[in-house]
């Protein structure tokens, strides 16, 4: 609230808001300027100032909460391209910034001096498929303008990879750090060629480069962009909505999971290491696997009048040539990473969060109904 207020009614016209008791009011403080000052002086300078791309996501805006609680509220500047809700406004800086657009980076990077960048922006699996031109043009030179922004400016970068960075060639249970790579999907060739090229422009620039390749991610609070482990979200939904859910997988697709929390942690962990730690850079991680099967049973302790049945759809073919199971033990082995959620403990805090939500709704339907 804070920043909102002392930004309110700023617009090149003379203001006596936020300037301390000795500065005199500011005439014709042209509004960006002021914005970017006025966010530097919050910040706490002993820490990272990281921009996150792509933060409206399914990731982005666990991430940037997390990241503000360790290195406080100003020093992480949440960006995209679409308009962002109030409480994100509310919650700390949120700006502009298109991937596609190289002076827009260099301008956000040098004004609100970024030291590091989580690059999220992306068309995933599923809607890459549906628009091919668009998915090259965000993932893959979206990905140059960034790599190429973070060398310049010797940023540390952070770009995930995916289960989605394999192919049908790779071996599937358990698929290891390195091994065949020929994906099928523009979003998978795009992660591989992210991996090599971060890879290759550490090696001969010594950009700080990170990459985790993470399997599907599950969340309650934000909702998943069009990836082809998104059943995996909407059971929880669908299950307390409907009691019922069609799955677009068949009942035996056994994919690699993720909790976001465990998938947050291991971002800021990784980022967090020194340098010298790192054997690779870019490592799988594990957490659980399941089939939608193993997942419905788990649902059915919660709801037991939950029903699941199944219609495969183009995601199924994409998802016969994913791995099964990560073999992460060198992130366990070189930086001592751990998940914290499995298939239970996941079940038990989607319904935690979810439950409230649905019980009121049908709450408020029902007394609409009388
Ligand atoms: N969610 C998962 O299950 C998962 C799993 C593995 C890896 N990842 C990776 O993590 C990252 C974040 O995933 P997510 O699920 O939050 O994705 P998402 O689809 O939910 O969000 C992507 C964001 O990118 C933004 N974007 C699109 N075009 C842009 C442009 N030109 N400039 C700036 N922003 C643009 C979109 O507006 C959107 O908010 C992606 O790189 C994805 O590949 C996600």
């Amino acid at each position: 609230m804070a920043m909102r207020s002392a930004l309110r009614g700023l617009c090149g016209k003379t203001s006596s808001l936020p300037v301390g008791p000795k500065l005199q009011p500011i005439a014709c403080v042209p509004h960006r300027k002021f914005h970017e000052d006025f966010l530097h002086k919050q910040k706490n300078p002993e820490k990272p100032t990281v921009l996150i791309t792509g933060s409206l996501g399914q990731l982005g805006q666990g991430l940037a909460k997390l990241l503000r609680e360790r290195y406080g509220r100003y020093n992480v500047i949440m960006s995209d391209i679409i308009k962002a809700p109030d409480h994100i406004l509310e919650a700390g800086p949120y700006i502009y910034a298109d991937i596609l657009d190289f002076k827009n980076l260099q301008e956000i990077t040098v004004n609100y001096r970024i030291d590091s960048i989580v690059h999220f922006s992306a068309l995933l699996s599923a809607i890459g498929e549906q628009n091919v031109p668009l998915a090259m043009r965000v993932n893959i030179e979206g990905l140059h303008n960034i790599l190429e922004l973070s060398n310049q400016y010797r940023l540390k970068l952070f770009v995930p990879s995916t289960i989605g960075a394999f192919g049908p060639d790779s071996p599937r249970n358990p698929t290891p750090d390195l091994t065949i790579q020929r994906p099928r999907t523009i979003y998978g060739v795009a992660k591989v060629h992210a991996e090599l090229i971060g890879e290759y422009y550490n090696q001969r620039f010594g950009l700080d480069f990170r990459s985790l390749r993470f399997p599907g991610i599950i969340s309650s609070d934000t909702h998943p962009g069009g990836g082809t482990t998104d059943y995996a979200v909407a059971i929880f939904h669908e299950a307390l909505r409907a009691r019922q859910y069609e799955c677009y997988l068949e009942p035996d697709t056994m994919l690699p999971m993720m909790y976001i929390d465990d998938c947050l942690r291991s971002i800021m962990e990784f980022m967090e290491l020194p340098e010298d730690r790192l054997k690779m850079r870019t490592y799988n991680i594990q957490a659980m696997s399941f089939t939608p099967r193993i997942l419905a049973e788990a649902v059915k302790k919660y709801v037991p009048d939950f029903e699941m049945s199944y219609k495969p759809d183009s995601r199924q073919a994409i998802a016969d040539t994913w791995p099964m199971k990560f073999d992460d033990s060198r992130a366990r082995a070189d930086w001592n990473w751990r998940h914290e959620y499995d298939v239970d403990r996941l079940c038990q805090v989607m319904f935690d969060a979810l439950m409230p939500k649905y019980n009121t709704e049908q709450r408020s339907q029902a007394s609409s109904r009388s």
